[in-house]
């Protein structure tokens, strides 16, 4: 390089802060849902990360500019210390989000969170029947869920609820937005699954037909016009379902970073499922380090990495490519455009199989649902 070559290094757009930490302090759940993203070999991890290693990781991040902070897991609530962890995110300056079943949630540990400083929970319910409640999450757990509802409001959160939709509860989404609506929620998260970690072992149970999802939408769309601002909701429809992919995590690296229980720093919550790419710890590695300098964040970040037809694609800085995890499930390559677009050589494989679902749920018996535990995990693995 001579004096009139630029630096390559000072060509390449600066890096933006990790915005977002995403705490996931534990895999560890008590329901069993057949469409977690969790990974199906969790039991595998090491040891979670203790208080003090969580206090050290929340610090660092804060120092880079994150500035919202998700407590999830598996279910945070099964950590002793998560009062804790909240108080020291708020004396951090962090905006908080407890994302969380409600299952453990009692009264003294909501109050003494509030005090905590805790800004947001979010809800998850499986339906608004009882019986598909109980029977997705394989736990009597409908009326718990009612009552951590009823205490949420009590302490004067706002009411943010979220449901995992697929085929099984799609025709209840009419049912759905009124059981919200008599929770008193502000804001409610329709989201369609997403087929990652169990949710694509059980992908063929889950997926629903193209008349569901239309139906479903219709719904949606009448009672929203119906309720006016007495809520919001967001739907999420199924990208298999879409031309264009999704712009994963808003781009690999980008905004997002993820810890989990273990330690393992992640750009996007199934990043492990990638061959060929060794994650850092927050154990070993600064997360200063990690988000600058490591080859697993740097790896997909920005888009000079891509290859035909995203590179020179005119939407590639809009969607980023779509989902590498996708990518790699459905075509065995990370680099490839997320089979999702229209523009894959391997789209036909995604249609393939929506149009296998369509033909199971109509004429076959169903495959039968492997539910999240322990002992399938190992099962599988
Ligand atoms: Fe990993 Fe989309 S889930 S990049």
């Amino acid at each position: 390089m001579n004096d009139s070559t630029p630096d390559p290094a000072l060509l390449r757009p600066p890096i933006p802060a990790p915005l977002w930490l995403l705490a996931e302090l534990t895999y560890r759940c008590p329901l069993h849902c057949p469409f977690c993203y969790n990974p199906v070999d969790y039991v595998k991890e090491r040891a979670e990360l203790t208080t003090r290693q969580w206090f050290g990781v929340m610090r660092q991040a804060r120092q880079l500019g994150a500035a919202q902070l998700g407590f999830s897991g598996g279910e945070p609530l099964l950590r002793d210390d998560l009062e804790q962890l909240v108080g020291e995110a708020r004396r951090l300056g962090f905006y908080t989000n407890l994302i969380t079943s409600g299952i453990g949630l009692t009264e003294a540990r909501l109050g003494r969170m509030k005090e905590g400083g805790l800004d947001h929970i979010q809800l998850s319910f499986q339906d608004s029947t009882r019986e598909m409640n109980d029977f997705l999450s394989s736990t009597k757990t409908f009326d718990l869920k009612m009552r951590t509802a009823r205490l949420i409001k009590q302490y004067e959160y706002p009411m943010v609820l979220n449901v995992v939709l697929h085929r099984f509860n799609l025709d209840h989404v009419g049912r759905i937005i009124e059981m919200a609506l008599e929770m008193g929620v502000e804001y409610l998260e329709l989201a369609n699954t997403q087929y990652y970690g169990w949710g694509l072992v059980n992908r063929e149970q889950l997926m629903p037909t193209r008349e569901q999802l239309l139906q479903a939408e219709a719904v949606v769309n009448e009672m929203r016009s119906r309720i006016g601002n007495r809520m919001r909701i967001l739907f999420v429809v199924p990208d298999y379902f879409e031309q264009r992919p999704k712009a994963c995590m808003n781009g690999w690296a980008s905004v997002f970073l993820g810890i989990a229980p273990d330690g393992t720093a992640l750009p996007c919550h199934a990043a492990r499922s990638l061959p060929g790419i060794t994650f850092p710890n927050v154990r070993d590695v600064s997360v200063k380090d990690i988000w600058y300098a490591s080859g697993a964040f740097n790896r997909y970040r920005g888009n000079a990495w891509m290859k035909a037809p995203c590179s020179g694609c005119p939407e590639k800085d809009k969607d980023f490519g779509g989902c590498r995890c996708q990518a790699y499930a459905m075509t065995g390559d990370a680099e490839n455009a997320d089979p999702v677009c229209a523009k894959s050589p391997q789209h036909g494989d995604v249609h393939a199989i929506v149009m296998h679902a369509q033909r199971t749920q109509k004429e076959q018996p169903l495959r039968t649902i492997l539910f999240r535990t322990d002992a399938n995990s190992r099962k599988i693995v």
